[in-house]
């Protein structure tokens, strides 16, 4: 499993390991079953050979085979920023009906986010069980429990799934803290929701686990599922079990909502959660920052980010590089990193210096006193370090530096971490992964924003609070980052909105958050809404939109007609008989009535939009009414991996409903793609 953060290597290519498993939907039996699904959708998954395919795919009763794929796993200032706050208006009898499946690496039952006292006994519409495996009881907040994992247990050994589904729906718990950082109350935004733990995740998570998880999940009743992980690489719908699982799910009325993923850094169109009838979430930053400074014996003092608990104690200590203080068998390159190969008489009582972030686990190992970590890709993005550490940009790093080099008895302090207020907030983590989106150009992704970024939550108190297996440290919350912290912020916000309307389709309530998030700044985001999508989530506009946009089914099979799916790669998806509609085939995907547009386009140094909406104005006569418009977007044309963006609003001097609009010409899985050298979408 990968941390929540780093996605250290590169996506490897995806049928290379695992190509021994396949799936198939139906329900007739296999040899090799590893799984069978039949509670929510027919289908099974098995080791077969190519010959078995064949055959299996040539049965007139199967109606899709594919191959089996990897996954990764992928509070509480910031809930009062976004404006959920404790005395925000809910109706908790409501609230309590609501579950929330978490398919995570489990779940630590007895942390006191999950404690049930003062709650009453599972939702009558509850149609799960408690089979949570070794040492594992459920509770009246805990109510459903499975694991899909060799470990035989729901128990939570990495703390990735107690984290997350304490964001979700943990209870209030005063004097949370990590080694008092951070310190307050920490709290799920439906603290009086229920949760229903699905394991997929131990140290890897599989496709089978996860298809196994929906299935159970969509039988058992939970009202919404939220899933912080996903493939390494983008994969299509008919391939993708969360996009198989999640279109299951969105047929039984449950909406998934899915971290837009870690790999930021790569740039445009690494995001793996594409399908439009997902929820994409990427991850911002609140307005609270933990920095933790290094003050350096000519006086001056840098700032640096990271969890840091440890204190120095006013102490100063000689610094010594890495490149200096390794054996001599290491090559100069991994020295400067200090990857493996750092002299611990060289760096004893001394503070090291790493040129990447990851050298502090050898820095620790090696016994130096502390270590200044160079991480620039991360910048305001503060992570928990296993002895006195912090993580400084390119340009404080090379201060650092330039005085050791000035010095023979170079000397610094590595202060602990200290809070402070951030004003730009919210502004979207560098690793948060970027859209638009690679499979469908015209559907964009991520959809929208939500904290992510250094967050208080429950842990599992027997798991490493770092990413240093070494950290002899054990917590009951701990601070992560990651898209999957974001992620849980949105499911608990959706199931706020279902509380106040428990009749919506799960596209309704997606379009209520989209619709209403709260646009973010495009100066200081510098991929605007191919990385926040429609914007940061509003918790409390959501729940009045004034206006929704639908897509049920049918809409979502004529959309992947359109994009060239034939009838069985559909079957695929919906695990169905669906086909496609005769005339589908000529309607652009943009025709979805997707809370947000996207369109690719081509070529132009210099280009501006020109929106026209006809009608210019929609009158509704009564509720549930139906309304279509059109909307026309020319412009000149863009220079190839570049976007323009705007917004279409519908106002009614109370309600704003915004959509986000965005021209691209990132290059989409369709290679043979030309677009026009000027474009005119409607
Ligand atoms: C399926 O194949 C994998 C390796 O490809 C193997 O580890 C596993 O045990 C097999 N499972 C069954 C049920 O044969
Ligand atoms: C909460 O909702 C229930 C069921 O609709 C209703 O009976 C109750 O009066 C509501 N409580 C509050 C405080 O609004
Ligand atoms: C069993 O559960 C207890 C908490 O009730 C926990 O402290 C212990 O570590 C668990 N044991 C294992 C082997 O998971
Ligand atoms: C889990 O259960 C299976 C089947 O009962 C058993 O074969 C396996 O050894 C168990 N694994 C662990 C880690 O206990
Ligand atoms: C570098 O350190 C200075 C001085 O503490 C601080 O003002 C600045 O924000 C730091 N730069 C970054 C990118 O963190
Ligand atoms: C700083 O003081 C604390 C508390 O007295 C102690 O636990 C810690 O070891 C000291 N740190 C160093 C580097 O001396
Ligand atoms: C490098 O040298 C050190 C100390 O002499 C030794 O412990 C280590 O095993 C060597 N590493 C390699 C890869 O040769
Ligand atoms: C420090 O000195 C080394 C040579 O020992 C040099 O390569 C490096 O650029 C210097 N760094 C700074 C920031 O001065
Ligand atoms: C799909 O199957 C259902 C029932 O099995 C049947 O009623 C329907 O006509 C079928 N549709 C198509 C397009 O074959
Ligand atoms: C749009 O046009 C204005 C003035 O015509 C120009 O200043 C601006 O740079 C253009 N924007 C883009 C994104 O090309
Ligand atoms: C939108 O455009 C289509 C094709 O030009 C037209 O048939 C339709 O009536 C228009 N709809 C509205 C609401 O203007
Ligand atoms: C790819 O683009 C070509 C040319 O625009 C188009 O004809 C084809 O339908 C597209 N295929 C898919 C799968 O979108």
């Amino acid at each position: 499993m990968l941390d929540p953060i780093r996605v250290l290597s590169m996506p490897v290519s995806l049928l290379t390991c695992f190509n021994a498993l396949w799936f198939a939907h139906s329900s007739s039996a296999a040899n090799f079953l590893i799984r069978s699904y039949g509670r929510s959708f027919n289908g099974f998954a098995a080791n077969l050979t190519e010959q078995e395919v064949k055959e299996l795919t040539s049965m007139k009763e199967v109606v899709s085979v594919f191959p089996s794929i990897p996954l990764q796993l992928h509070t509480t200032r910031s809930w009062d920023f976004l404006g959920l706050t404790e005395t925000i208006k809910r109706n908790t009898t409501i609230e309590s009906d609501i579950i929330i499946g978490v398919i995570d690496s489990g779940i630590w039952p007895e942390s006191e986010s999950f404690n049930d006292k003062g709650f009453g006994p599972p939702p009558k519409k509850w149609k799960g069980v408690c089979h949570g495996g070794k040492n594992f009881t459920c509770n009246n907040k805990i109510i459903g429990a499975r694991y899909y994992t060799p470990a035989n247990s729901t128990r939570d050994y990495v703390g990735h799934g107690t984290h997350t589904a304490s964001i979700a729906a943990g209870n209030p718990v005063t004097g949370a803290s990590f080694f008092g950082l951070a310190q307050g109350t920490a709290r799920g935004g439906v603290p009086s929701a229920r949760i229903a733990a699905y394991k997929v995740c131990d140290e890897v998570c599989n496709s089978e686990d996860l298809l196994a998880a929906f299935d159970d999940g969509i039988a058992d009743g939970v009202d919404l599922i939220t899933i912080s992980l996903g493939p390494a690489d983008t994969v299509d719908f008919f391939q993708d079990t969360m996009a198989i699982g999640a279109f299951h799910a969105m047929q039984n009325g449950i909406l998934t909502i899915n971290s837009a993923g870690n790999s930021g850094i790569f740039g445009p169109l690494f995001t793996t959660s594409i399908s439009p009838w997902m929820l994409s979430v990427a991850a911002s930053s609140t307005d609270r920052l933990f920095i933790s400074n290094v003050a350096l014996g000519n006086g001056n003092t840098l700032r640096g980010f990271a969890i840091n608990s440890f204190s120095l104690n006013g102490t100063k200590f000689p610094l010594i590089h890495g490149k200096d203080a390794s054996f001599r068998n290491c090559s100069k390159s991994r020295a400067r990193l200090c990857r493996g190969c750092l002299d611990s008489n060289a760096v004893k009582g001394k503070i090291v210096l790493c040129d990447e972030f990851d050298g502090i686990v050898e820095a620790k190992k090696a016994g130096a006193v502390g270590s200044v970590l160079l991480n620039d890709a991360h910048n305001f993005v503060a992570d928990i370090v296993s002895l006195p550490a912090s993580a400084l940009s390119k340009r404080n790093y090379s201060l650092v530096m330039s005085y050791l080099n000035s010095t023979k008895n170079s000397v610094a302090e590595i202060l602990r971490t200290e809070a402070i207020n951030e004003y730009a907030a919210p502004l979207v983590a560098p690793f948060s992964s970027l859209g638009p989106n690679y499979i469908v150009p015209d559907v964009l992704k991520p959809d929208l924003s939500a904290p992510g970024v250094d967050i208080l939550a429950a842990y599992s108190p027997i798991a490493s609070p770092s990413d240093d297996p070494s950290d002899q440290r054990r917590v009951r919350y701990n601070i992560l980052s990651g898209t999957s912290m974001s992620c849980p912020h949105a499911a608990a916000i959706a199931a706020y909105v279902k509380t106040f309307h428990s009749d919506w389709s799960p596209s309704a309530i997606k379009s209520a958050l989209m619709t209403t998030a709260s646009p973010m700044n495009r100066k200081i985001n510098p991929y605007s809404e191919i990385a926040y999508g429609s914007g940061h989530i509003n918790p409390v506009n959501a729940v009045d939109p004034g206006l929704v946009y639908e897509a049920l089914k049918e809409d979502y099979i004529k959309l992947l007609c359109s994009m060239g799916y034939k009838s069985d790669l559909v079957r695929r998806v919906s695990g169905d008989n669906s086909s496609c509609p005769e005339a589908s085939h000529n309607v652009p995907a943009r025709d979805l009535n997707y809370p947000s547009l996207a369109a690719q386009a081509e070529v132009s140094p210099n280009s501006n939009l020109t929106v026209t909406v006809v009608p210019a104005v929609l009158s509704f006569k009564s509720l549930n009414e139906n309304k279509s418009f059109n909307v026309t977007v020319t412009g000149n044309a863009l220079t190839p991996a570049s976007f323009v963006s705007t917004d279409l609003v519908w106002s009614d001097g109370n309600h704003k409903v915004r959509s986000p609009i965005v021209i691209h010409t990132f290059q989409s899985i369709n290679s043979t793609y030309q677009a026009p050298s000027k474009f005119s979408i409607i």
